[in-house]
């Protein structure tokens, strides 16, 4: 079986570090990518990492999961809020979701409250700063573990 967890990262995040470091810390995306890759090697998950400012590149990641990886975790920052199309792809795939948000878009602005992503997610963490990526690959590990897509959704 699959131990491929592809990581996905949304438009602005190449910025991390640089990027209103209140709100999304000092660590950049090659930190995170650093961390995942430690944290992949701890739990036996070959990780995948992208980043992209296009809509469209994301959705060809999630299309290139299918029947392939055994789960994702997206951080699709301001995608979230806008991106039915990336709802879509991901509904597309099989595997466990989770989503990942550095900040607490609950203590930000009204319309980072919503998300199409959620819809989709196996689960949601928000707020733990860049530790959320590996506290989200700890949870698809359990979920390959188990076999399972989601936990708790439908
Ligand atoms: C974000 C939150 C989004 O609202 C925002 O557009 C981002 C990053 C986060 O990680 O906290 O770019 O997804």
């Amino acid at each position: 079986m699959s131990r491929i967890v592809v990581i996905l990262n949304g438009p602005n995040l190449n910025l991390l570090g640089k990027r209103e470091p209140e709100i999304y810390g000092h660590e950049t995306l090659a930190d995170v990518e650093a961390e995942c890759r430690r944290m992949g090697a701890e739990l036996k998950l070959a990780i995948e990492f992208h980043q992209s400012n296009r809509e469209y590149e994301i959705i060809d990641w999630i299309h290139g999961c299918r029947g392939r990886a055994a789960g994702i975790v997206i951080n699709p920052a301001a995608f979230t809020h806008t991106s039915v199309a990336i709802l879509d792809a991901l509904n597309a795939f099989d595997g466990p979701i989770v989503e990942v948000h550095i900040s607490n878009v609950h203590r930000r602005e009204e319309f980072r409250r919503h998300s199409f992503v959620s819809a989709v997610a196996s689960g949601v963490i928000v707020g733990c700063g860049t530790e959320g990526y590996t506290l989200a690959l700890r949870r698809i590990a359990t979920l390959i573990g188990e076999g399972k897509r989601e936990s708790g959704r439908g």
